[in-house]
């Protein structure tokens, strides 16, 4: 049984979604979610890797089927996380047919090129077919195009991240991604808008400390000095009750002035470890700090996601229950601070 409280969805003037799998869409948890949530993002569903067969061969994954469909039936928004990304991708995009890596010669960056062009557009190609015309009855209308792309430190002249993707391609890649996604979601699907109805976004983390905010900050100024179709700038916040939440409020404000707008993708906070009563009231002024700022900052943002519904379920729990749940599906002081609710 759930609490009835608060839905947290009521509180704030964008959708609020949550990072979920297949063990969110049944039971109690679909009941919390749906009590509280209007958005969902796949935590894994819709990564590059989930999407191609043991032969390597593009198919819709069934597991990012049945998000949607669970979305469709229960009027959902759903936020696509990612087109592009270092990580969780099959090895074989950066290799050659006999398994050798990928030069930096014209031919197989043009190889590389097809493959990211062919990716999206496949992706693009099974949400229109089975989903419908997007910012209509298609419940996607947003992706992370790309992915976690700047450098963790300071090493690079350029801030970016030494990838796969980087050293065949260099930064070319971060704009094709926009590039295609823009067209496939536009220039295709919805050929006769004016507005694409896909809000594309780039993601990154620690973009609420100031090395990382600044190499963000440099790349997206580059991006929209090249005419490069991005519309909306990911913070993940993946922080501590150590980060001041100033941080995080300073981190938007950052790039209010711009011509994007902002999501918070993938927040958790986590308490540190033994946690005790005391740190879980405090992440409760933590997270009714928190939502505060992003109240008060709401024209600036296109939704606001939690990485998960309950600590457990959590990425980062051996880290200290960083969610809004607990286990047996009651909202901690977290929840009520997130509410703004004693
Ligand atoms: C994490 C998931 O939560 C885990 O289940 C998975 O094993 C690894 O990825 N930044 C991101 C997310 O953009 O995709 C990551 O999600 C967390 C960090």
């Amino acid at each position: 049984e759930i609490q009835e409280l608060t839905p947290l969805k009521d509180t704030l003037d964008v959708p609020v979604g949550v990072a979920i799998d297949s063990r969110e869409t049944t039971g109690v948890a679909s009941e919390l979610l749906l009590r509280h949530f209007d958005q969902i993002t796949g935590e894994n569903y819709m990564k590059p890797e989930a999407w191609y067969d043991a032969n390597g061969q593009f198919r819709p994954n069934p597991e990012a089927v049945a998000l949607m469909d669970f979305a469709e039936a229960n009027d959902l928004a759903v936020y696509g996380h990612v087109l592009v990304w270092h990580s969780q991708t099959p090895a074989f995009f950066f290799q050659a047919a006999d398994g050798s890596p990928l030069t930096t010669s014209e031919g197989d960056k043009q190889i590389l090129r097809d493959r990211l062009r062919e990716h999206i557009f496949n992706v693009a190609e099974w949400l229109a077919t089975e989903y419908g015309e997007f910012g209509g009855t298609n419940p996607l209308n947003a992706w992370d195009v790309v992915n976690e792309v700047v450098s963790d430190g300071s090493e690079y002249d350029d801030g970016l991240r030494r990838s796969e993707w980087y050293r065949i391609l260099g930064e070319e890649f971060i704009d094709l991604s926009f590039q295609y996604a823009d067209e496939a979601f536009n220039d295709v699907y919805a050929a006769d808008g004016t507005d694409r109805p896909v809000t594309l976004f780039i993601n990154d983390y620690n973009t609420e400390q100031s090395g990382k905010q600044g190499r963000y900050l440099a790349l997206v100024e580059r991006l929209l000095a090249r005419g490069v179709p991005i519309d909306g700038v990911g913070h993940q916040f993946h922080v501590s009750l150590a980060m001041p939440v100033s941080a995080l409020e300073q981190a938007i404000r950052t790039f209010a002035d711009l011509p994007v707008t902002q999501v918070v993708t993938e927040l958790d906070v986590t308490t540190g470890t033994p946690v005790s009563e005391a740190l879980l009231i405090e992440q409760g002024y933590y997270y009714r700090d928190a939502f505060r700022v992003f109240r008060e900052n709401i024209d600036e943002l296109y939704s606001v996601t939690v990485w998960g519904l309950t600590d457990g379920r959590s990425w980062r729990s051996a880290n200290g229950a960083p969610l809004l749940f607990d286990d047996a599906y009651q909202g901690k002081p977290a929840y009520f601070g997130a509410v703004d609710e004693e």
